[in-house]
């Protein structure tokens, strides 16, 4: 058993090869947080790592005795005002109106395998041993109130799986005001953060800052995770780099606000905390309820930042993403939306799906403006029956037409979302979230449905269910366009406002589970403006998501890079799409174009009948490129080697689980004059076999690729060339497959 409970000294140990995760009980009652980090031999005590001293000016626990104090104890799920100054983990306000609680340890049980958070996703377990869980019982008995902190730990995987249910036994109510899905103590603050951060088409950029006395964190209070803060962070060490060191990973498999913090005191210890955001937040709790938060999941690297995404990679890939779908390579597909926008008929599509079908495309997507009256953004969102002036045959018509050329239909909705012209919204004007007496704020013109509501939910379920029984559907793109505002549901008393926003969220998951139950084969890409909700809880139901509106190579090499510090390649929607790009005006190489998109889910989103031969022919090679190699590509373990946010180039690859393989991605951004030679360090390889480079005619041995590096010097380095041809210039991208001959 990977989690050691030794009786004499009330500690925990859960541990694999990899890590080590220590929890004491403490003299009173309450959790210590003895140790996270690499592994360590089990003992029968670690008490000497909690430390206790007299610190003068401290608030004590028990009189006469200056050691004990909750200022400086490390925790593991501290509540405030009980001598813990810190930002805590859970607060729960009582109807004499005091937050103050005392939760102390009433018992344990460790079990094989990992329990499913009811309407909430989770990993999962698949086989015996692959996982064990920890379940410590807490109680404050005066407010006869319950906690089950839960943690789970992977044999294969650095990583432990946390979260925590309250439950209310008394005769009144409690309000919980935060309940965050995990807090840990660290005994230093010699870290950096990194966060990853943005905006709409410059999603998940990498930041990475110092830590500081205080708090630091990064939130959403937007009704989802955000394009501008991702529900995850990381600490690391000054000196860890990609390759090397360590690192802390925090994620949260959540798609509403969240909040993730670290809070530094002044004796440097750093307390992380993560979970849904306590502001408009308040859950009550009559007798007999319960409130469990969604999971947050901890991953711990010595290996550098390759390291700790790898694991959230595989974990993610194999234990979180689920149905048919998570372990098949996906389908290239066109998406008509930069192709056509809103203006198509039945037959312009039929056309783009001919010459897709030419080039080797294997699904057709058609993306908004197929319902009701939309031929803008100002109408029918809400009103999901097919626009017969556009598809005269519905749905079920074009539907059945692209699958007699041999291709998949693929069709996009938008459940959450009504627009006010919408015979929906006409129908039910309460439906949407919106403040009595105040102005009903618009987001791309449209309104946000109140999916805390039930019958709202079960409403677009009839409607969605209706269109995919009657028509040969294998994808859905699941969209999502604005934050939310004037946060409020008619239907909800005033005191239960604050369940609002998570309850929201718990409709959403709860229609995709709806429709993943009765049509599970189809694909889910989730989506919202790009990528604003690219989330470990989206993975559960999606397992791939668009990630960003900004299909503009250059752009998307940082746009990708910064994903995959959590999400892996198979999560990630990637198209080529026309130049000049629609966001940028930026012009690129189709080649450039596809050597950023072969890494991810790929596509094109472009009008192919507008192409010239050239292009097509080109197309064509491209896609037979992408079939040959997209398992490597999808399932491989990604490395990242160069980051574009720190200078010209930009460098990944993936490699087979076996090491027989791997495809290496090189790009140069603009083109210097006269510019050094260069040599790409490669990672993975196995050090003793002899790879072949695609369209080289030596091979190298794997320790030259990973110590020296390989070549990719092109004609910008110490030369000037007079002449564009097409292999020099700016925007720059170099496919390398290799494959091993001995
Ligand atoms: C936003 C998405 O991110 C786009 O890909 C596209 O589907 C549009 N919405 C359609 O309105």
């Amino acid at each position: 058993m990977p989690i050691r409970y030794h009786e004499a000294t009330k500690e925990f140990h859960l541990y694999n090869d990899k890590v080590s995760y220590i929890i004491a009980v403490l003299k009173n009652g309450h959790l210590g947080q003895v140790y996270f980090g690499g592994k360590l031999h089990d003992r029968e005590s670690f008490q000497h790592l909690l430390e206790f001293r007299p610190r003068p000016m401290s608030v004590c626990v028990y009189e006469g005795d200056l050691t004990y104090s909750m200022e400086h104890i490390r925790q593991e799920y501290p509540v405030y005002g009980a001598g813990d100054m810190r930002y805590p983990a859970l607060e729960i306000l009582q109807g004499n109106g005091s937050r103050i609680t005392d939760f102390v340890y009433k018992g344990h049980q460790i079990y094989d395998g990992k329990l499913v958070l009811e309407g909430l996703p989770a990993t999962y377990t698949e086989n015996e041993g692959e996982a064990t869980t920890l379940e410590i019982y807490l109680e404050d008995q005066l407010i006869e109130t319950k906690i089950t902190l839960y943690y789970t730990i992977f044999e294969a995987f650095p990583a432990i799986a946390r979260s925590a249910k309250i439950r209310y036994e008394g005769k009144d109510s409690v309000i919980i005001d935060r309940a965050m899905s995990m807090s840990v103590d660290l005994p230093d603050m010699d870290y950096e953060m990194i966060e990853l951060t943005g905006a709409w088409s410059r999603e998940r950029a990498v930041k990475t800052r110092r830590l500081e006395h205080g708090v630091q964190g990064i939130y959403s209070m937007r009704g989802f995770s955000s394009h501008h803060y991702n529900p995850f962070l990381a600490l690391k060490r000054p000196q860890t780099t990609e390759r090397n060191g360590e690192v802390y990973g925090f994620s949260l498999v959540y798609s509403g606000n969240f909040l993730a913090q670290a809070d530094v005191d002044t004796y440097d210890t750093t307390r992380v905390t993560m979970g849904i955001h306590p502001d408009r937040f308040s859950w009550k709790l009559e007798h007999g309820d319960s409130f469990q938060t969604p999971e947050a999941v901890m991953v711990y690297s010595e290996s550098g930042l390759n390291g700790m995404s790898q694991t959230y990679h595989q974990l993610y890939r194999e234990r979180l993403a689920r149905g048919p779908w998570r372990d098949r390579v996906r389908p290239i597909l066109i998406n008509n939306w930069e192709g056509t926008y809103f203006d198509f008929n039945e037959e312009k599509l039929l056309h783009i799906a001919d010459t897709a079908k030419e080039l080797g495309v294997e699904m057709f997507v058609l993306d908004d403006g197929w319902f009701g009256n939309r031929d803008d953004d100002r109408r029918s969102l809400g009103d999901w029956y097919p626009n017969e002036r556009k598809l005269p045959e519905g749905i079920k018509g074009i539907a059945q037409k692209i699958e007699a050329k041999g291709l998949k239909f693929g069709l996009w909705f938008e459940p959450e979302m009504v627009n006010m012209d919408s015979d929906l919204y006409r129908t039910h004007p309460d439906w949407i979230l919106a403040t009595p007496g105040r102005n009903i704020s618009h987001g791309r013109n449209q309104y946000v449905l109140d999916f805390s509501r039930e019958e709202v939910v079960e409403a677009i379920y009839g409607q969605m269910k209706k269109i995919l029984s009657e028509a040969p559907i294998s994808y859905i793109k699941w969209d999502m366009n604005r934050s939310m505002s004037e946060v409020y549901s008619a239907v909800a008393k005033p005191e239960e406002q604050g369940k609002v926003m998570h309850k929201y969220i718990l409709g959403v998951y709860r229609l995709y589970e709806m429709l993943i139950r009765e049509f599970p084969d189809i694909l889910f890409e989730s989506c919202a403006s790009g990528g604003a909700r690219f989330d470990p809880g989206m993975m559960y139901y999606a397992p791939q998501c668009w990630t960003s509106d900004d299909t503009d190579a250059v752009e998307r090499l940082k746009i990708q890079y910064g994903t995959s510090f959590v999400y892996p390649v198979s999560s990630m929607g990637a198209h080529v799409s026309a130049a000049p790009n629609h966001q940028l005006l930026r012009n690129t190489s189709l080649e450039m174009r596809a050597g950023v998109a072969y890494f991810g889910t790929f596509g094109y989103e472009l009008d192919p009948c507008s192409l010239s031969q050239e292009e097509k022919d080109e197309i064509r090679e491209q896609i037979a490129f992408m079939k040959k190699h997209r398992k490597l590509i999808q399932y491989g373990t990604f490395y990242r080697l160069e980051s574009p946010f720190e200078g010209n180039t930009a460098a990944w690859m993936a490699v087979s689980e076996d090491g027989q393989e791997a495809l290496v991605g090189y790009y140069r951004i603009l083109q210097p004059v006269n510019g050094p030679y260069r040599r790409l360090r490669l990672e993975g390889l196995c050090k003793d076999r002899l790879y072949q480079i695609e369209g080289k005619a030596e091979a190298f041995f794997g320790d030259e690729l990973m110590k020296a590096g390989l070549v990719v010097s092109d004609s910008a380095s110490g030369e000037n060339k007079e002449k564009y041809n097409g292999k020099n210039g700016d925007f720059q991208a170099k496919i390398y497959y290799l494959s091993s001959v001995k």
